[in-house]
């Protein structure tokens, strides 16, 4: 669905709209675990003056291509986010339901900005509405693999996006 070239060029531009806007504010950039991983690592390689790097863990799929409705959190934060810029990476908008959670609980934490970078944005099938301030790719309604997204955590590792094709259902 989408090269690794590709990629590439778009993240690279993205990189220039959010230097733009974060440059000599120290932002938090927070990456959201797992799907999100190769995008922050190449996005924030990108990003040329001081950040800082947590995540989180958001998990709403189980191993499944539908989104169970349920979210669970798990934080690992070394850091006092209150008062600061926080940027949230995602890897893949579909309902919201994922990204509702986590703004709602990083919202109770303070900050003085909180913002979301997402790669692809499913938007059709939106079902909360979400602020997303930065949009990589809108894609159509189809479960997606590669560049750190997973079916039952496998194709994490391919370098472009493809589109999942179960070759045991028809
Ligand atoms: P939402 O809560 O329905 O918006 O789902 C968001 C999360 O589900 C994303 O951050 C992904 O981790 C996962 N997800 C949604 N669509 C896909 C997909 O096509 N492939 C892999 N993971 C997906
Ligand atoms: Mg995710």
């Amino acid at each position: 669905m989408i090269s690794a070239e590709e990629l590439k060029r778009r993240i690279t531009q993205l990189a220039r709209e959010v230097s733009r806007d974060y440059r000599g504010r120290n932002p938090v950039v927070f990456g959201t675990l797992k799907g999100g991983f190769i995008f922050l690592a190449q996005l924030v390689t990108q990003l040329d003056f001081d950040l800082e790097i947590e995540f989180i863990s958001a998990r709403s799929y189980g191993d499944s291509e539908q989104s169970s409705g349920t979210v669970d959190l798990f934080k690992n934060i070394s850091i006092d986010i209150k008062d600061r810029h926080l940027l949230i990476v995602e890897d893949v908008i579909d309902s919201g339901l994922t990204l509702k959670w986590l703004l709602e609980d990083l919202e109770k934490a303070g900050p003085r900005s909180l913002e979301v970078i997402a790669l692809l944005d499913k938007k059709s099938e939106r079902k909360i509405e979400v602020p997303l301030r930065y949009v990589g790719f809108e894609i159509d309604d189809r479960f997606v693999i590669g560049f750190g997204m997973d079916h039952a955590e496998k194709y994490r590792n391919l370098p472009y996006i493809a589109v999942f094709k179960d070759l045991n259902s028809n």
